[in-house]
């Protein structure tokens, strides 16, 4: 079979991309991918097609509750949850074909099927044996499941079957409050569901900055998502149209059971990597996740890992810095991920964005720092636009004035985050970006309200 100066496990975000930037760097360049579609997790079951449902679920929201104040007024729209599934699969259709032809445009090889490592230099799909120089992995991860809990796709879920369940549930149980179980939970609550969602821990969203928790978790409440918070799982018991929960508070011990049309399990990822053949050939593994030097190689010479595989937030931008750093490596550059600069983003309403340090890591790696907090209350565009909720927070070093983090809850949050990541980037100060001038009205106003607010202070608060 053909030879190749890079074979790709995965066509995810993270193996796509180290695809197209393999090929664009002169190598000859292939990628296994066993779906029947191009771009993995993300465009097939996951990022796209829940901002699809984000994006209708919210635009009903709009209509229900600020048209009439603007002076548009008329029957609200009614759901039409099949066209409303036609459109999600015709967002997806477009971003897989798009891949497909970056793959054509590059001329990159997609080979069909699952890929297996049976030796260094050799990917096995079905019968054929091609070669290659260099492997790299980036199969991405699957959804972790409970014990006891059993996910049959229809009444207890991941997030592929609540992506693509049959009808709206008018009970809807997630289990964990992360960021799957929050954005999913907030489709389906806008979509009129009584969505209650289960936590083991205290908080919201583990790791996130606190005041991001706190804020974000009393918007939820406010648009009507019912939180149990200290409970841990015990089992489900599903029918065919119903299941019933079992779970423990973790403060008394005391058992409760809870009913729902649907239960999703969002309770987080493990890499997929089983069926590799991997350890059989000396690569390290720990819990199914690989283990790689600073180069992304693993401990056996010429092959790679990227992106859930490996260690590091399971994120798709993540795995497609990883998967351009590691082409830019074989084609003999020097590709580098900045692990300190890569954003989070939650897209409920309002959205969440985070980079670097939270207040609380600051404070136990001791670090003398100074917060800037501005609220979306004292921008014109946010309150123009109802979407005055939330703030921006930056985090600085009080000595240099070196930004160490930032953290919005608010309006484009997921977007007004690159500001500071590109001024993180450039190793700049707070006032860097308070003196920058910003277009009036914007929700960007916010960010430099902030940067001022870590100097002298902001000026509309
Ligand atoms: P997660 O790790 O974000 O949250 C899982 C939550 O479940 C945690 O709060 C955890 O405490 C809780 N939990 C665990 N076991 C539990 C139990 N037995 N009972 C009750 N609660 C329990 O995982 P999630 O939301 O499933 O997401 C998986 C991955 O996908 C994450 O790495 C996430 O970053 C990524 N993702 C990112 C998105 C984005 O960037 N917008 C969107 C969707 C997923």
């Amino acid at each position: 079979m053909a030879n190749y100066d890079v074979i790709i496990i995965g066509a995810g975000p993270g193996g796509y991309v180290c695809a197209i930037r393999c090929a664009q760097l002169g190598l000859k360049t292939a990628v296994v991918e066993g779906r029947e579609t191009l771009g993995g997790t993300c465009l097939n079951v996951g990022c796209i097609p829940s901002k699809a449902l984000l994006h209708a679920s919210h635009s009903l929201h709009e209509a229900q509750h600020n048209f009439a104040r603007m002076g548009l007024k008329g029957k609200s729209p009614s759901i039409d949850w099949k066209q409303m599934l036609t459109y999600k699969d015709e967002v997806i259709e477009g971003n897989t074909k798009g891949i497909e032809f970056l793959f054509k445009k590059n001329k990159i090889d997609w080979i069909k099927g699952w890929g297996s490592v049976p030796a260094a230099g050799q990917v096995k799909v079905g019968d054929d044996i091609h070669t290659a120089n260099n492997i790299v992995i980036a199969s991405g991860s699957e959804p972790s499941t409970l014990p006891g809990v059993e996910v049959d796709e229809k009444v207890v879920v991941t997030s592929t079957g609540a992506l693509a369940l049959g009808k709206i549930p008018k009970r809807l149980v997630v289990i964990g409050a992360g960021v799957i179980g929050l954005e999913l939970g907030s489709v389906y609550a806008r979509l009129g569901a009584q969505v209650t969602v289960i936590e083991f821990l205290k908080e919201i969203t583990p790791g996130m900055d606190k005041d991001v928790q706190k804020t974000l978790q009393r918007s939820l409440k406010k648009q009507g998502l019912n939180f149990i918070m200290g409970a841990a799982v015990q089992k489900t018991e599903a029918g065919k149209t119903k299941a019933k929960l079992t779970y423990k508070l973790l403060k008394d011990d005391s058992e409760h059971v809870i009913e729902a049309d649907t239960v999703l399990v969002a309770t987080g990822r493990r890499p997929f990597t089983d069926g590799l053949g991997l350890e059989a050939l000396g690569v390290v593994m720990e819990r199914g996740q690989i283990q790689v030097g600073k180069d992304w190689q693993t401990g056996v010479k010429g092959i790679y890992a990227i992106g859930d595989t490996i260690a590091g937030p399971m994120l798709a931008h993540k795995a497609e810095d990883e998967g351009m750093a590691v082409a830019e490596q074989l084609a003999g550059k020097h590709g580098h991920v900045n692990y300190s600069v890569i954003p989070g983003v939650i897209y409920t309403a309002p959205e969440v964005a985070s980079v670097g340090q939270t207040e609380q890591a600051l404070k136990e790696a001791g670090v003398d720092f100074k917060a800037g907090k501005f609220q979306f209350m004292g921008n014109a565009r946010a309150k123009t636009n109802f979407a005055a909720e939330g703030f921006v927070k930056i985090l600085v070093d009080r000595k240099t004035d070196r930004i160490l983090g930032a953290h919005i809850v608010g309006p484009a949050a997921g977007e007004l985050i690159h500001e500071v990541c590109v001024a993180m980037e450039f190793g700049a100060s707070a006032e860097d970006l308070a003196l920058t001038c910003h277009a009036h009205p914007t929700f960007s106003e916010a960010v430099r309200e902030a940067a001022l607010a870590c100097g002298d202070g902001a000026i509309h608060m």
